[in-house]
């Protein structure tokens, strides 16, 4: 029996307090000290080096943060080798120490938050808050998961008969490869590889290119904390390194989460069973959304306008669960156009380590030039209602943009864009809002601001996404409040940070047997 006190969410940094914010920057300091951290391909205790994949500050793209060193095939095989090494002894490990190791990983994180944070705000030019969340995030999936896998390690329980005695039991898969995107680069990396880590699989991780360092972080709070270097292996690299890892024939699980075009190929990829290879792959991905936010007439503007400025402009709207579009009530609309106008006229563009900044730059050169595409379309087929032109001049900035009056067909209404442009379409009420929704092949996240329950009941029950968020921000799940992940072509998991999300990680077996005696062989 686990002996665990409940599990609670890890509380963030009060911001406000200045003492705080003092530590903040000691935390930066010391962090800049040590850039640009050095990411060795790392294979058990086999630390690799080769060729380099520098990891940059969006903010000053000449700031190297990282320097790793990209995996090549070998490198992959070598990592699948040791990991199948690995797993054959973790799965030995019972739940309860395996647990264990995953909560001083907890630990370890906790007492580097604020580096951590630091280093999340130099690489992916995290704005202090949501450095400091993600870090309080990858806390809350180590101590859910590891009290999870405990609960799971129980097996279920079965109808018993006379004479019959059937136990369920459910057993680690094997070796596992995490591939994670940058947009929360230690908590998304850190949920997949506890799960698997926490149910008695070993790990092979493919970070994202732009956050090799957080990932780095990651691997040395599991090494230190007991998970042993054969179970947990580290693979910097680009999308080939993922490739050549999604194929390889002893992967049994593959945990990604990503773009939807990355995920289609992985599911296709893992679907090719190679000579000699006994299992089917079992893929868990979470992948992008187009979000919508409805607002009925009857809706608290005081409430609608600063969440949904939040949910689509903090972190530039690059989180998976941003709002990307909101669906407004005709009878409202201009009145609603106005006041979101002026609230993101008033938005702060600017570095991440500033503690007034609202809106930090994007990740990298491609992704402003693909904001910037989307953004022109948005003008020349729509009209801009608000756009922050003045932005720094160095490092990857997008100016937050409001645009209306877009033809239903629009890229802009129907791609996901991942920046901070923010679409309002004006509908004609809350079952054409629904209509909208329902045509989207997105379904992640949603939101509605709306007074009457009977509304909020009918959006609720015709809501496609997999979060659906009631006269709040739409953004900022918490593990085991809002178990997080989207259906349609938004994902095949089964939400993140809740009570399903481990069984993915294992192997249903049940064994009956026969207890009637028919005496003893002698
Ligand atoms: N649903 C969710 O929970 C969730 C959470 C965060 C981000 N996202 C989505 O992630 C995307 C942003 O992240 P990104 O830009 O890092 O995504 P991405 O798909 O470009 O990359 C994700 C990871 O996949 C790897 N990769 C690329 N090509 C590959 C291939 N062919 N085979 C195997 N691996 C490959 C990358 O190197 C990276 O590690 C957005 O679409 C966002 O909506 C979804």
């Amino acid at each position: 029996m686990s002996t665990l006190p409940p599990f609670a969410n890890e509380p963030v940094l009060e911001l406000r307090r200045a003492a705080v914010r003092a530590q903040l920057l000691d935390g930066m300091d010391r962090v800049a000290g040590r850039l640009p951290l050095r990411v060795p391909v790392t294979i058990g205790t086999d630390e690799r080096t080769g060729a380099e994949l520098l990891s940059t500050d969006p903010g000053e793209p000449e700031r190297v943060v990282a320097v790793a060193t990209r995996a090549t095939d070998a490198d992959v095989a070598a990592a699948v080798d040791e990991a199948e090494r690995g797993f054959a002894a973790w799965r030995a490990v019972t739940a309860e120490d395996r647990a264990a190791a995953l909560i001083r990983a907890a630990a370890w994180l906790r007492e580097r938050r604020l580096e951590i944070a630091a280093l999340e705000v130099r690489e992916c030019a995290k704005p202090w808050p949501e450095a400091d969340a993600d870090v309080c995030e990858a806390i809350d999936f180590l101590e859910y998961y590891a009290r999870g896998a405990i609960a799971l390690d129980a097996g279920a329980e079965l109808l018993q008969v006379p004479g019959e005695r059937n136990d369920m039991h459910y057993a680690p898969r094997g070796v596992a490869a995490v591939i994670s995107p940058w947009n929360f680069p230690l908590a998304i990396p850190c949920g997949m590889t506890a799960a698997a880590l926490a149910t008695g699989n070993a790990v092979v991780l493919k970070p994202a290119e732009q956050s090799p360092g957080c990932a780095l972080m990651l691997v040395q709070a599991l090494r230190a904390s007991g998970v042993p270097a054969s179970a947990i292996s580290l693979l910097p690299g680009e999308g080939d390194a993922g490739a050549a890892l999604v194929a390889h024939p002893k992967v049994e699980t593959i945990a990604f989460t990503g773009s939807l075009p990355v995920g289609l190929e992985i599911n296709r990829a893992a679907g090719t069973v190679a000579p000699g290879q006994r299992h089917i792959k079992r893929v868990v991905s979470e992948l992008g959304g187009k979000n919508c936010v409805i607002v009925d007439s009857d809706a608290d503007l005081d409430e609608a306008v600063p969440a949904i400025v939040s949910s689509a402009f903090v972190y530039a709207g690059q989180k998976c669960s941003a709002a990307a579009r909101a669906l407004v009530h005709e009878a409202i609309a201009d009145q609603l156009i106005e006041r979101l106008a002026g609230a993101v006229r008033v938005l702060v563009v600017g570095q991440a380590d500033q503690l007034g900044t609202d809106v930090p730059p994007v990740i990298e050169r491609s992704a402003q030039e693909r904001v910037d595409r989307y953004a022109a379309l948005a003008r020349d087929h729509g009209r801009i209602v608000a756009r922050v032109e003045e932005v720094p001049e160095r490092g990857w900035f997008c100016p937050p943009t409001v645009a209306v009056d877009l033809p239903r067909d629009s890229p802009v209404l129907g791609e996901e864009i991942f920046g901070p442009l923010l679409a309002v379409d004006r509908v004609a009420g809350v079952e054409d809002a629904c209509d909208i929704v329902d045509g989207l092949p997105y379904a992640l996240t949603g939101g509605l601001f709306a007074r009457d329950p009977a509304t909020v009941r009918y959006v609720s029950e015709r809501s496609p996404v997999g979060n659906l968020y009631v006269n709040r921000g739409i953004t900022g799940a918490m593990v085991g409040r809002q178990p997080f992940g989207g259906n349609r072509l938004s994902g095949t998991g089964s939400k993140a940070g809740g009570p399903d999300y481990l069984r993915q990680f294992v192997e249903p077996r049940v064994v009956t047997e026969n207890t009637m005696r028919h005496g003893l062989v002698v």
